[in-house]
């Protein structure tokens, strides 16, 4: 498998366009040459600017004024007419983050651990006596929804509907324009979505729905209110639809990093205390998220470009992860690197809301995994992989193991 960031840039017109089949698959040679040669590029084909250096994807995230997410956060910008958190601004995003953050405090993520443990347990048992599984549709794919909908409160019966409809929603490639089953799987989701809020109003309990409920927002002239069933499904799809596709390719990604540095995969099987910074440099290795898009608010200059206000601008996330400035030898995958700060998830405002339930998915993963296989080969072929929206990864991953005595004993 080729899709690695070590490639050698090539020479010729620096186009950048994230759809290109081969920058899909190996963005990193072209992410190089824009922050070299061109730090503020600007496509005028698609309509968007690109800022590629760790320093400027830094500082636009923190300038909310300058960089607004409400035109959307992908080059369509499609999810702006939707009333999602990541395109508001302040007072409304506050308000709605706010109440969501109730959901992520580290007392509730630390609850989720034994069911996330569990989870990723099960699925691996299932691939008992296997040769070859495919990492993602088999496992990655699986673990973080179901952990979604325990910590939303998806009664277990509803899960498997839940995973069917996620599928299909997700399936999308590229830039191709919605279908008609992807977008009514959507709305069926958050059909069911507010139907467990309609169920809960009728009978409340002890639970997360029930919190929301009771969590006041305040709205923009100061006054407060209550979710609605409709804002209260709309909130969950929005954790369905971030939370589970990240998660479910940054593991398959970092799967690919360990195959490729066996060294370091054996030194966790032997040490897995060291996965909780293993996880940060996966996370910057090979970042799901690849870009973040926003809009000028007015004219911006830098390196001697302006951009003018009202343009679509992305802040290159994969780019300035990679970029040498600030992490030097950026294509070597090393878990022992001191990652102070990275913008994996995003910076400021917006930042990641999961980023901690991630953290702890990834973690798990991993641990199961390595005690189960402390060993695998990626298998010729039997990789594919996408981009949807701002989101890069892997839709298919096979790999063949080799169990541990102790797994098959
Ligand atoms: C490896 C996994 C993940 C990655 C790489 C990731 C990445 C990100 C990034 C980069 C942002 C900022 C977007 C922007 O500024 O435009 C973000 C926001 C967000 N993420 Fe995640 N995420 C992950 C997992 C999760 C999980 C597990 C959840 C919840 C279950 C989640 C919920 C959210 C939400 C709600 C926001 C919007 C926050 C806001 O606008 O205030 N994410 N994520």
């Amino acid at each position: 498998m080729t899709a690695t960031p070590e490639a050698p840039a090539d020479a010729g017109a620096l186009e950048y366009d994230p759809y290109d089949a081969e920058t899909v698959h190996n963005p990193f040679p072209v992410y190089r040459r824009l922050r070299d040669e061109a730090p503020v590029y600007v496509n005028e084909q698609h309509g968007f600017w690109a800022l590629s250096r760790y320093d400027d994807v830094v500082e636009a995230h923190l300038d909310h004024e300058t960089f607004t997410s409400t035109h959307g956060v992908t080059i369509e910008g499609l999810e702006r007419f939707m009333p999602l958190l990541i395109v508001k601004d302040p007072p409304d995003h506050t308000a709605h983050r706010r109440v969501v953050s109730t959901l992520f405090t580290p007392r509730r993520i630390g609850q989720l651990e034994s069911f996330v443990r569990q989870t990723a347990v099960e699925l691996l048992d299932r691939l008992r006596g296997r040769d070859t599984f495919d990492v993602v549709q088999e496992f990655a794919i699986r673990l973080p929804l179901d952990v979604i909908s325990e910590l939303i409160g998806v009664p277990v019966e509803l899960r498997a509907e839940v995973h069917r409809l996620s599928d299909i929603a997700a399936a999308r490639n590229g830039r191709e324009p919605l279908t008609k089953e992807e977008i009514q799987a959507s709305m069926g989701l958050q059909e069911l979505l507010t139907e467990l809020a309609r169920e809960r109003r009728r009978n409340p309990g002890d639970d997360v729905i029930t919190t929301l409920m009771q969590t006041p927002v305040e709205d923009e002239d100061g006054g407060r209110r209550y979710l609605d069933d409709d804002e209260i499904g709309v909130r969950f799809l929005e954790l369905a639809f971030a939370g589970h596709e990240t998660v479910a390719k940054l593991i398959p990604n970092a799967v690919v990093a360990l195959a490729w540095h066996p060294e370091q995969r054996a030194r966790l099987g032997a040490d897995p205390s060291q996965l909780p910074k293993a996880v940060e440099e996966m996370l910057r290795w090979d970042p799901p998220s690849h870009y973040q898009g926003r809009w000028t608010t007015r004219d911006v200059t830098l390196h001697g470009v302006t951009i003018p206000a009202g343009q679509r601008v992305i802040l290159l996330t994969g780019a300035a992860l990679h970029d040498p400035r600030q992490f030097p030898d950026p294509e070597t995958f090393d878990m022992d690197r001191l990652l102070e700060r990275h913008v994996a998830f995003g910076l400021g405002r917006h930042v990641c809301l999961g980023a901690s339930l991630a953290r702890l998915e990834t973690r798990i993963a991993f641990e199961e995994l390595l005690q189960r296989y402390p060993e695998w080969d990626l298998v010729e072929g039997g990789a594919q992989r996408r981009m949807n929206g701002n989101v890069r990864g892997l839709r298919n991953l096979i790999i063949a193991v080799k169990p541990s005595p102790a797994a098959i004993g």
